[in-house]
């Protein structure tokens, strides 16, 4: 499975770091949302969906957690544990994500607004619409 690392560029000083993200930039498409996940309980399992058509960018901007990718053919485990790493989540790809350390602040970036239509929240039909190809 192909994964994307995105190394995001900090811009370090003696006054600490900062990193800029920008649509079609390092970040590679139109940022329409903004969301994150924080006060993750410990033994928490989240996620457990796919996109139609969603693409994602994660950054877990302080503390750390983990992700399972699913292409419906293999499965891959991600470590998130620096905010100058991205991972970017294509259309498609089931995901879990875990081991939240308590501190763990996830943002995502996505490239549409909500929409519970472009979801796919079981597995069993993830996986058929990945095998017929739709
Ligand atoms: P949910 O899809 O259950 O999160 P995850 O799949 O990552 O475990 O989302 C939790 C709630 O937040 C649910 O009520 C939908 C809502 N939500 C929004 O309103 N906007 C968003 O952009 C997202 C991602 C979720």
């Amino acid at each position: 499975m192909d994964i994307k690392h995105i190394q995001l560029k900090s811009c370090g000083d003696e006054r600490g770091s900062l990193i800029a993200l920008e649509e079609k930039s390092n970040i590679p498409f139109e940022i329409k949302r903004v969301y994150y996940m924080f006060k993750t309980g410990e033994d928490v399992r989240r996620g457990f969906h796919a996109h139609k058509t969603l693409k994602q960018v994660a950054i877990a901007v302080r503390g750390s957690c983990k992700f399972l990718l699913d292409d419906g053919t293999e499965q891959i485990t991600v470590t998130l544990d620096h905010p100058a790493q991205g991972l970017l989540i294509e259309s498609f790809m089931w995901r879990e994500m875990f081991d939240f350390s308590p501190d763990c602040v996830l943002m995502v970036l996505a490239d549409q607004l909500y929409d519970e239509a472009d979801y796919v929240r079981n597995y069993d039909q993830f996986i058929a619409q990945v095998q017929s190809g739709e």
